[in-house]
């Protein structure tokens, strides 16, 4: 898919994975929705990214992906703004084990429905015009992890969501593309939920296990895990990929 004059949506976009994937966007010529619950800070990159790719590339939407009210008028304002939705990130994601409700809301049900909402706008056969969809999963998709295993879970539940749409999407000649991206530790401010005990509820015993793996597999950058994203938004042979990105490995695949 070549990026230029495409419109994508990003959710979680202020901070963190979310921004730097909206960037990488923009340094390709497409027009990208900002979407988060912080419009604080969303307004913050927002003006950022006015400075750099100009005013009309952007826009704002304020929106908490776990109200379906909000969530149905992101899309319906990206629509109206853009005229248009070639690809939706699905990046909005939290790891809180005390409210371990919230981070299944979050991290799995939202992004359910936010690929059911796209599906509505994208899907061929049913007069859309195609599309890209990233499901932002994790290595923890792959791993136990003792101070998270509702995180894992939602994050195992976004690996097997998306490789299922992906063969439903193919199956059906829906003509959307959509893949996983699995990231290892990455520097953004979410690692630092592990830091406490509100975040980490009964695991928090266990934060020096987890700072012990960080040592050794290493944090990576945002930029490397951007440039997976737009491998995956632009390369027309993936469909039901997950790709790793580790310290050790950089950019790779899992092999079914
Ligand atoms: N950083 C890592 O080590 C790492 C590794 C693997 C996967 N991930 C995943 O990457 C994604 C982005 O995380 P990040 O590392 O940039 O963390 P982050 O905390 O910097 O960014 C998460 C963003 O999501 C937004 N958000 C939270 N709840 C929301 C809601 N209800 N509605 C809308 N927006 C909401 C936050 O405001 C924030 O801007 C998450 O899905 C995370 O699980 C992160």
């Amino acid at each position: 898919m070549n990026l230029k004059n495409t419109v994508s949506l990003v959710t979680g976009a202020s901070q963190g994975l979310g921004k730097a994937f909206a960037e990488a966007l923009l340094k390709k010529g497409a027009k990208v929705v900002i979407s988060d619950i912080n419009h604080v800070q969303g307004a913050i990159t927002k003006a950022e990214f006015d400075q750099k790719y100009g005013t009309s590339q952007t826009t704002f939407i304020s929106c908490d992906v776990t109200s379906q009210s909000q969530l149905k008028d992101l899309f319906s304002k990206t629509l109206q703004k853009f005229g248009k939705l070639d690809i939706l990130c699905n990046n909005a994601g939290i790891n809180n084990e005390n409210s371990w409700e919230e981070t299944i809301s979050v991290n799995l049900v939202a992004l359910v429905q936010a690929n059911y909402l796209a599906l509505e706008h994208m899907r061929c056969d049913h007069g859309g015009k195609g599309g890209s969809i990233v499901n932002v999963a994790s290595m923890s998709s792959f791993l136990p992890a003792a101070h998270a295993p509702v995180y894992t879970a939602s994050k195992h539940g976004v690996l097997g969501f998306t490789r299922s749409l992906a063969e439903a999407s193919r199956l059906g000649n829906y003509g959307i593309r959509i893949n996983a991206l699995c990231p290892g530790f990455v520097n953004t401010p979410i690692l630092d939920t592990i830091n406490h005990e509100e975040t980490l509820g009964m695991f928090y015993q266990f934060k020096d296990t987890v700072k012990h793996l960080m040592d050794v597999f290493g944090i990576l950058e945002p930029s490397i895990i951007a440039d997976g994203f737009i491998q995956l938004v632009e390369d027309d042979s993936l469909n039901g990929a997950a790709m790793k990105i580790t310290k050790s490995k950089g950019i790779h695949f899992e092999n079914y």
